[in-house]
């Protein structure tokens, strides 16, 4: 049969792959991705606080997951609306961003409670983004397009129960117990969630969660930190062009090696962004400790990089000091420089300011 864009593809070929797909050059990738992988591994046990790099690090990849899609809001707009108090006036993007993020730990908890990807945490995850309980396809017309062009580049497989046995397929694909290497697998797998297709929106989205995910369910990471869509959406054009030719050509190698050389690069990225912070907090804990002895405590200084917005409230809540004390606390550290206060709507904050440029560095 010829492959026609125009038409659903329920055709699409079941896993595994029937050519070779671990060809020398994509095992050769396969080992330095993985280096790549363990060495970020490896650092993030190292962190004095998990939350202050699982929560940049995860607000970075929904930002840039999302603008792939073309939901853009910008670092600023999510800081700000993490701190307030009410989402009351946050704009619709940035609240979608704030959904993904809630959506990857969703997802990671999902696989904490019971520890295999599968259709109903594949649901989960784009409910959460998408805020409705819509689920699998159920109605024909999904098509993925030319934005510029309108010409239709791919038409997914139609019908319920086409969907949800091809999803079957995958999920046991996914747990094989002789399949290929891990990575490999995230990197079929990823294609092969993208050609079904299974929902009406949130489809880019909810895939490269589920890589991500993937890669903690088999261990490679602890925690769901990886800044995946970095390399996508500077490599955007190859990501849509690879897609295809596995559709219409099965053409696998070259998109394996794109996911590979994807986690790879922002293996070696995401844990530089670490390091970085890391060696800034050390050096914000010892000014603080030198300007301000009477003040410092380990916790003031670590709840500084919870959110590049602070305010009075924080601190009470962490039980560092009561309100009054606690306002003279951020004035101190804005006189040493290492704050600066800004009001917002009716609130006061105080941005971290040596912080908030690390995150804003591309
Ligand atoms: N030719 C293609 N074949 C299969 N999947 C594709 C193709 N082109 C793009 N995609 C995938 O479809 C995603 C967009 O689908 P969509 O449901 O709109 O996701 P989202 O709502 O997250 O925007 C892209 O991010 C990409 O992963
Ligand atoms: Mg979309």
């Amino acid at each position: 049969m010829v492959y026609d864009p125009l038409i659903p593809y329920n055709d699409l070929p079941e896993l595994p792959p029937k050519k070779e797909i671990e060809t020398i050059p994509v095992l050769k990738r396969v080992v330095s991705a993985g280096r790549a992988l363990a060495e970020l591994k490896g650092l993030g046990e190292t962190l004095p606080d998990q939350n202050i790099l699982v929560n940049s690090i995860i607000l970075q990849e929904a930002r840039t997951s999302s603008e792939i899609e073309n939901i853009i809001t910008t670092n600023d707009a999510l800081f700000r609306a993490l701190s307030a108090s009410s989402q009351v006036g946050v704009d619709p993007a940035t609240k979608e961003v704030l959904r993904y993020r809630e959506a990857l730990w969703t997802g990671f908890h999902d696989l904490k409670n019971r520890p295999v990807l599968s259709t109903n945490v594949f649901v989960h995850i784009v409910n959460t983004i998408k805020q409705d309980q819509a689920g699998i396809r159920t109605m024909p017309g999904t098509v993925i397009g030319n934005a510029a062009t309108g010409e239709t580049i791919y038409t997914p497989p139609d019908g319920e129960d086409v969907i949800r046995r091809k999803l079957h397929n995958l999920e046991e694909y996914i747990h094989a117990f002789d399949g290929p290497d891990p990575l490999v697998r995230m990197a079929v797998s990823h294609y092969q969630f993208e050609a079904i297709h299974p929902f009406a929106d949130g489809n880019g989205r909810t895939g490269r969660i589920i890589s991500i995910l993937y890669l903690v369910q088999e261990s490679l990471l602890d925690l769901p930190v990886l800044f995946l869509s970095r390399y996508i959406i500077k490599n955007k054009g190859e990501y849509y062009r690879l897609l295809r030719q596995v559709t219409e050509a099965h053409e696998w190698e070259p998109w394996i090696l794109y996911m590979l050389e994807a986690v790879e690069t922002t293996a070696d990225y995401t844990r530089r962004r670490i390091l970085d912070i890391r060696e800034l907090i050390t050096r914000t804990m010892d000014a603080v400790r030198n300007d301000l002895p009477k003040i410092y405590t380990k916790e003031l200084v670590e709840l500084l990089f919870k959110h590049p917005y602070t305010k009075v409230e924080f601190l009470v809540d962490a039980g560092i000091a009561q309100r009054q004390t606690a306002a003279a606390y951020l004035r101190d550290l804005e006189g040493m420089g290492v704050l600066k206060s800004t009001r917002i709507g009716r609130e006061n904050f105080f941005l971290n300011v040596s912080l908030y440029d690390l995150l804003s560095r591309p």
